[in-house]
Parts: structure tokens; sequence; C-alpha cells
């Protein structure tokens, strides 16, 4: 059984990858911190798929730990690396953690694998590494632009990293290199699996739009404040390309067939969206007709380091990783608010 391990597997796209890894067959070990999930999940993740996978609790950003755990799991054939931090706001007011835990967990994983023949990552890219694109759908081939926070630029610096090690990798192997990298860009996941027993699960006030609704339609927030409405997109407000996690979680699975396959060598990306925008609005719409909750919203100022409009050309991971999102902005509303159900029923 091919075997993989997933850093940030009890997390929320972490989660939602692992149920469809264990769904093709894989066998899964996860390492995390527990800094932004709990072992909750492994439950509940055995509840969906039958499966309990194997979990190592440990700080990818300690090297030591991180190459116990290696040399541990040897025989792992690949790498799906999500564990990082994803606060924009928390990245601001705390830039050296960042740079801390995301740069230096990618470094140990690179030297884990190393040190165990392992030559396969898929790393979790996001598409705030292009900023605001001149040209709407956005390409892989378009360059990067200068993040705006530390968050931002820990993904940046994370693809350069990567690419400086295939280059490496390249030089020694006669041009070909024998490792594999594969960039996942993602752009905005919400929803949550349909079984409800996984979804996000923000620590404190959420900073996230999907979240930040559902807890208002639960009575848990009073108000969505929806930041501005004088942007140049057609209701006014900032457009997403919106995926279900689902989708995306597909998306690795995808990602983990196409490095198998000897098309495939070095370092690639691929955008992964459902390549359409929606306006915040949009998505309050859906959401109130979905979950037949009146959703309680004012207008206010924009939100400092919000960018104006985004969304992906999805062409090339169509094409190349034979992946396409099938779910719609009705169904991750639908799901997230089902989700949400579920913790108040618990709570
Ligand atoms: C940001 C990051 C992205 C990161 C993601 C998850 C950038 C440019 N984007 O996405 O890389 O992966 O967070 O952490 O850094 N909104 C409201 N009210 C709210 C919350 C959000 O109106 O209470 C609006 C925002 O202005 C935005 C949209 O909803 O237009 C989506 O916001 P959010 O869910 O926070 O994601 P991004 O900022 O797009």
């Amino acid at each position: 059984m091919k075997k993989v391990l997933v850093t940030g597997g009890t997390g929320y796209i972490g989660s939602h990858t692992v149920v469809a890894l264990i769904e093709k067959g894989y066998q899964v070990v996860i390492a995390d911190n527990l800094y932004n999930s709990n072992e909750g999940v492994l439950n509940a993740i055995a509840g969906i798929t039958g499966v309990r996978p194997a979990f190592e609790q440990v700080d990818l950003a300690d090297e030591a730990a991180c190459m116990a755990l290696f040399r541990k799991h040897a025989d792992i054939e690949a790498v799906i690396h999500f564990a990082a931090y994803k606060s924009v706001n928390e990245s601001v007011s705390k830039p050296l953690d960042y740079y801390r835990n995301n740069l230096n967990s990618l470094m140990w994983v690179l030297r884990g694998m190393e040190a165990v023949g392992c030559k396969r990552i898929v790393f979790s890219s996001s598409c705030t590494v292009y900023g605001q694109p001149d040209v709407l759908p956005v390409k892989e081939t378009m360059p990067y632009q200068e993040a705006t926070c530390p968050y931002g630029n820990t993904k940046r610096i994370a693809e350069e990293i990567l690419k400086d090690v295939v280059r490496a990798d390249r030089d020694k192997h006669e041009g070909r290199s024998e490792l594999k990298v594969l960039l996942l860009r993602y752009f905005n996941p919400i929803g949550a699996h349909e079984s409800a027993l996984i979804g996000e699960l923000p620590n404190g006030v959420p900073n996230n739009l999907m979240p930040f609704i559902t807890q208002t339609a639960a009575g848990i927030r009073e108000c969505l404040s929806v930041f501005g409405s004088d942007y140049d997109t057609p209701d006014g407000t900032p457009q997403r390309d919106y995926i279900h996690v689902c989708d995306l979680a597909d998306a690795h699975v995808c990602a983990m067939e196409y490095m198998a396959s000897d098309d495939f060598s070095g370092w690639d990306a691929f955008n992964v969206g459902c390549g359409r925008p929606y306006g915040v609005l949009d998505v309050i719409r859906s959401f109130e007709k979905m979950s037949g909750v009146k959703l309680p919203y004012k207008i206010c100022g924009r939100r400092a380091g919000d960018i104006e409009k985004i969304w992906g050309d999805v062409e090339k991971a169509n094409r190349k990783l034979g992946w396409r999102a099938k779910r719609g902005l009705d169904e991750m509303t639908l799901s997230a608010w089902r989700w949400q159900q579920h913790l108040q029923e618990k709570a």
C-alpha cells in the first residue's frame, strides 16, 4: 500500500485530504503538533472512512523531532506538507514566529526526506503569491508580487526554497531531478465534508469569511462586517475564487497520482480553484438561501491588506492533473452550515 506522510493532517484542509487519500487506498501517517487542531479529528476521520490513520504529535520546526519522525517512517513514498501557521493578521504582529515555523518546518521536512530517500512532496501554496494580478483569471506563469503580510511571504519563500532544492538535485542527476515537487496554489477553500464530522475550526474570533458567517448565523457573533463595498467589482465587494474543501482535497489525490507517473519530474505549480469569481454578497446570499437563516450584516470600511479581486485559470490542473472542481457555491455554503450545526449539537 502506498504510504504517505501528511503533515498538518488534523487541520482543516489536511483532514479532508486524509479522508480522500484513505478512500483511494493510501496508508496515511499524520504528523501534527495540534497547534490549531485536536486529536478528536482522528476519531472523525475514522468515523468517515473506517480507518484511523497513524498519528505522530510532533513539532516539525524542531529539527531533531522531525528527523526522528522520518527515521520512524522511513518507508513513506511521499509527503503532503500542510503544516503551517496561516493567519494573515497574526503574521503581521508575529512575523518571526511565522518565518520560524513555516520555513523551518519545510526545511526539516526536506532534510528528513533526503535522509530516507523520499522523492516526492506536495506543498500547500496559496494564490497570495500573485498579489493583485493585472490580468484575470491568473495563470501559474504570472510573476510573484510582493506579499502584503509575512504569512504570504512565507509561501513565496517556500516556493523558492523548493525550486532551489530541485535545481540542486537536477545538477546532481545529469539534468533530470529525481526529486518531484508539486505546488498547489489554493484559492479560497470553504465548506466541509458532507458527513459534517470534519470542517474548519478556527481558534477564537474567525478572520475568514465563511466561519464568520456560520458563527454569526448560529448566534455566536452578533453581526458580520462586510469589508468594503466600493471596489471596482460588480457588487462593490472584493471577489474571490471560492473552492469546496473536498474538491481541494481531491486535487491532492490527483497530484499524488500525477507525481507517481514518469511524465513528471522537477518542480511545477498548479492553481486550485473553481476558476470563477464571487463577491462577499454572493456568498451571503447563497448562505441565506441554503440555510434558510437571515444573516445580520453591515457594510464597513475596507480591511487593510485585502486585494480587490482574484480568481484562477485552472486549465492546467484540469489538463495535467485530470482534476476538476465539482461542487458549486451553494454546496459549499450548505456544507459549512451543516458543520456549524454539528458543532452546536456537540457543545
Ligand atoms: C486570506 C489570504 C489567503 C489565505 C486565507 C486563509 C491574502 C491575500 N489572502 O484570504 O492567502 O490562504 O486568508 O487564511 O493574504 N470578509 C468580510 N468580512 C469578514 C471576513 C472576510 O467581508 O469578516 C471578506 C474579505 O474582505 C474578503 C473575503 O471576505 O473579500 C474573503 O476573506 P477571507 O476569508 O479572510 O480570505 P482572503 O482574505 O481572501
